[in-house]
């Protein structure tokens, strides 16, 4: 098993519509590769986990630095883990697009998020640097 985690900032004119194309070809192709992972937009810019196959994973995020809906894509780590650490997600997803709102807003979303980055048990490096990114993404000025 192998897991790779980047982060990078969405092109000018990523929308939700953008967001949820993205989300759709994702799930779906990593549901045939087997490729389980996690993604976070916000502040117009994502975090990205990938773990599966690491020919898989290295094809895959070769695509996913092309792909002109983001730019600045920088590798935070890669590398061999055991086993997985997003078993039920092909790409589970966090912006506070989908909380304003239902939840109490973005303040909430943040507060939330903020409490898993915390909570979450960091067994690997990939998921470690995963988070660091994610807090960072979340506490830095807007
Ligand atoms: C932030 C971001 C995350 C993405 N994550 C994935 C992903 O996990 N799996 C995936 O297949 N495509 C993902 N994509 C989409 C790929 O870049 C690419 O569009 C998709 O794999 C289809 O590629 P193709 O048109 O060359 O077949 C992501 C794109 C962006 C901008």
């Amino acid at each position: 098993m192998y897991q790779l985690t980047y982060c990078s900032k969405a092109s000018i004119d990523v929308n939700e519509e953008a967001i949820e194309d993205i989300l759709e070809t994702a799930r779906k192709r990593n549901e045939t590769l087997g490729v389980t992972g996690c993604l976070v937009f916000h502040k117009q810019a994502f975090v990205q986990i990938i773990e599966g196959e690491k020919e898989h994973i290295q094809l895959l995020y070769q695509h996913i630095k092309q792909d002109a809906r983001h730019r600045e894509v920088v590798l935070l780590w890669e590398g061999v883990n055991d086993s997985r650490n997003f078993n039920d997600w092909n790409m589970a997803f966090y912006s506070a697009v989908d909380s304003q709102g239902k939840s109490g807003g973005l303040l909430n979303f943040e507060r939330n998020l903020l409490l898993l980055a915390e909570l979450a048990n960091s067994t690997t490096s990939a998921m470690n640097m995963f988070w660091i990114s994610v807090r960072k993404l979340l506490t830095e000025e807007h």
